[in-house]
């Protein structure tokens, strides 16, 4: 009796002694979210232990002073898997982080039941299903981020009763609907961040009884009607961005205090009327871009107040008058792009006053006058595109000493005199165009020291003289186009460096000698013309290695004798050919064998049978 009483007493002992050394409950829910994951992580398995009796040690773990599992942040740990309906019993929760891993599938409305979670990101993740509007439950929520998910639907009403949210993420989902209003329960709110997802409707003007709002991140939706007044209410707005949406009406700004205003972009939408001039009171202003708009009047003198501007995009609308002198204030500011108006008059000369710009483009406008000398002396020039306008004068020598300049294009204007000699000193220039001007005299040899460059455009001017061969140091030339000017001799042997052409244009010049043999040798290029020359001779056979012509091999216009070349069937790619107006002769039968021949133009020449037809 005595024995079974002592057995009894060491196995209640021994039971009570297994229990005290098990793993807490907290844990045992934590080793159950774990089923439903298919891949975890080494960190993970090894730290997650069983044996453990408080889980406050594991990896992303913490714990408050009772073992109470208070904050799981695993974020991009690599883990698959889906988020179980145990996460619920975490009571003591405050902080959930399962940010930038794989989870899937919907998540769990037993998530409301960690009633005291501040703190839930659960962002880059690929979660589906619709918002739980059971989150309403976390009264005490401040921060959530379901950004960077596959959610749909619409946002839960319920989901702004959150009376502390602070932070409310969503972006880059696929949520639809429109902005809930009462939005204006969240009067904490700091900061709302709704882009790339569907969602439609007005921005609820109760938005502006948010009184702390610092960003409104509302870009790539399809929100539609005005912006709301009481936008001019948020004091505290840093950043407003609505880019690609359909919203229209005038710009409500300006005329309430956006004194903190730092990014302001309402680019691609459809707002309409002119551009408030308050917007020069938004003193702390370092972008504001509004391109592609149906924004009408002329830029207001007031924006030359922003002295902290780095970027202005006003292209793509309908703005006219001058550009004003004042915008030269913009002590600050690297980007001006107007292109695309409707601007005209002369490019101020104050704007060479902008030290510090690095993008300068004014194209498709109506401007005219010279470009002033003192813009060629902005050292940080880096893109200066001014073509489609009525620009004209001769280029200053203090164009050449622009070492940061990569992109020039003065195409389509009336420009005039001579390539400055030294433009291609100390430069790295990609891409010049200065096609459809009036430059005159010589292509000069010192571009040959533009190593960086890409594509050179020089077509439709009145350049005399040869191709320099010292152009044979470009030696990433993808495009060369100097067709329609009176350009003679030879095309150089030496140009053969050019190893990644793909664009020769020599046509409508005074070319001589035979067709250069060094161009069978760009076996990359896709077009050649060469038409409107005084190339005589034979076409060469080799030409039959140029069999990645696509686009064009114009040979028109010239001297051209004997027979088409059978060598000429190797081009299986070429679409358009046009040998018309030489002195060919023999059959045409090859021609046949092009097989992908859109376009063929032969005529003129004296090919056999063919005057029969
Ligand atoms: C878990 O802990 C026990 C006891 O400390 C140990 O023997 C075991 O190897 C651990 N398991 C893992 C997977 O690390
Ligand atoms: C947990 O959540 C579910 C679903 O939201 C609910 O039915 C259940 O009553 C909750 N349990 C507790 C203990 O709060
Ligand atoms: C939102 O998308 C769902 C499909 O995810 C669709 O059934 C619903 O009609 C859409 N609602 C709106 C307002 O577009
Ligand atoms: C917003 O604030 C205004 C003035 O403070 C108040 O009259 C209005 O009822 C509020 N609107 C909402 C939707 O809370
Ligand atoms: C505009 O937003 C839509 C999503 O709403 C996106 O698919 C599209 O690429 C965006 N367009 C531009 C030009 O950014
Ligand atoms: C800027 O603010 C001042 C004071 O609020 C105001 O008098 C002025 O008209 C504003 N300027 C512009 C350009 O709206
Ligand atoms: C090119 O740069 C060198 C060294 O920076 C300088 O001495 C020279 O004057 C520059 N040449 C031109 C034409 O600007
Ligand atoms: C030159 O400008 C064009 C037009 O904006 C742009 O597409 C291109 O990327 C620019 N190239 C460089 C080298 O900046």
């Amino acid at each position: 009796m005595n024995n079974i009483l002592l057995l009894l007493f060491i196995v209640y002992f021994s039971v009570f002694f297994y229990d005290a050394s098990a793993l807490i409950s907290d844990g045992v829910i934590l080793l159950s979210l774990l089923k439903h994951w298919t891949f975890v992580p080494l960190i993970i398995n090894s730290t997650w232990n069983a044996s453990d009796s408080i889980p406050c040690s594991w990896v992303g773990v913490k714990c408050d002073h009772a073992h109470n599992v208070v904050s799981v942040d695993l974020n991009d740990h690599g883990i698959f898997g889906q988020l179980g309906p145990q996460i619920g019993q975490l009571h003591h929760l405050h902080t959930l982080v399962l940010s930038s891993n794989s989870f899937s599938g919907e998540i769990p409305s037993e998530l409301s039941n960690c009633s005291l979670l501040q703190y839930l990101d659960l962002s880059y993740n690929s979660f589906s299903g619709q918002i739980p509007g059971s989150l309403k439950k976390l009264q005490t929520l401040w921060y959530i981020s379901l950004a960077s998910n596959l959610m749909s639907g619409e946002i839960p009403d319920s989901l702004f009763e959150i009376p502390h949210l602070k932070e409310v993420s969503l972006h880059s989902n696929q949520l639809n609907g429109s902005i809930p209003s009462n939005i204006s329960n969240m009067t904490e709110l700091l900061k709302l961040s709704l882009y790339g997802n569907q969602f439609s409707g007005n921005i609820p003007s109760s938005i502006g009884n948010c009184s702390k709002l610092e960003a409104l991140f509302f870009s790539d939706n399809r929100l539609n009607g005005n912006l709301p007044e009481s936008l001019q209410n948020l004091e505290n707005l840093v950043y407003l961005m609505v880019r690609n949406n359909s919203l229209g009406g005038t710009i409500p700004l300006g005329s309430g205090s956006c004194k903190r205003l730092f990014i302001l972009d309402l680019s691609l939408n459809a707002f309409s009327g002119a551009i408030p001039s308050g917007l020069g009171n938004c003193s702390a202003l370092a972008e504001f871009a509004a391109e592609n708009n149906n924004l009408v009047g002329s830029i207001p003198s007031s924006l030359g107040l922003l002295r902290k501007l780095l970027i202005l995009r006003l292209s793509e609308n309908h703005l006219s008058g001058k550009i004003s002198p004042e915008i030269g204030n913009c002590r600050s500011l690297k980007k001006l792009h107007l292109y695309s108006n409707q601007l005209e008059g002369e490019i101020p000369d104050k704007l060479g006053m902008l030290s510090e710009l690095e993008d300068l483009q004014l194209s498709f406008n109506r401007l005219t006058g010279e470009i002033p000398v003192s813009i060629w002396r902005i050292e940080s020039l880096r893109n200066i595109l001014v073509h489609n306008n009525s620009l004209f004068g001769e280029l200053p020598l203090e164009m050449t000493k622009l070492k940061h300049l990569k992109n020039i294009s003065l195409f389509d204007n009336r420009f005039s005199g001579v390539i400055p000699q030294g433009l291609g000193i100390n430069s790295s220039l990609v891409k010049l165009d200065f096609t459809n001007n009036k430059f005159s005299g010589i292509i000069p040899s010192e571009l040959g020291k533009l190593v960086k460059l890409v594509s050179l455009d020089l077509s439709h001017n009145k350049l005399e003289g040869s191709v320099p061969p010292q152009l044979s140091n470009c030696t990433k030339m993808d495009y060369f186009d100097v067709g329609f000017n009176f350009l003679n001799g030879t095309f150089p042997s030496s140009l053969r460096t050019w190893t990644r052409i793909s664009t020769i244009i020599l046509r409508e010049n005074h070319f001589t000698g035979g067709i250069p043999g060094v161009l069978s040798e760009f076996s990359t290029l896709r077009e050649l013309q060469l038409g409107g020359n005084l190339f005589g001779g034979e076409i060469p056979l080799s030409m039959g290695t140029l069999q990645k012509l696509f686009y064009g091999l114009n040979l028109s216009a010239n001297g051209l004798t004997a027979e088409i070349p059978l060598e000429i069937r190797k081009l299986q790619e070429l679409q358009s050919l046009d040998l018309s107006l030489n002195n060919l002769t023999g059959s045409i039968d090859v021609l046949g064998d092009l097989v992908s021949l859109i376009e063929v133009n032969i005529s003129y020449n004296f090919f056999n049978g063919l005057e029969l037809h």
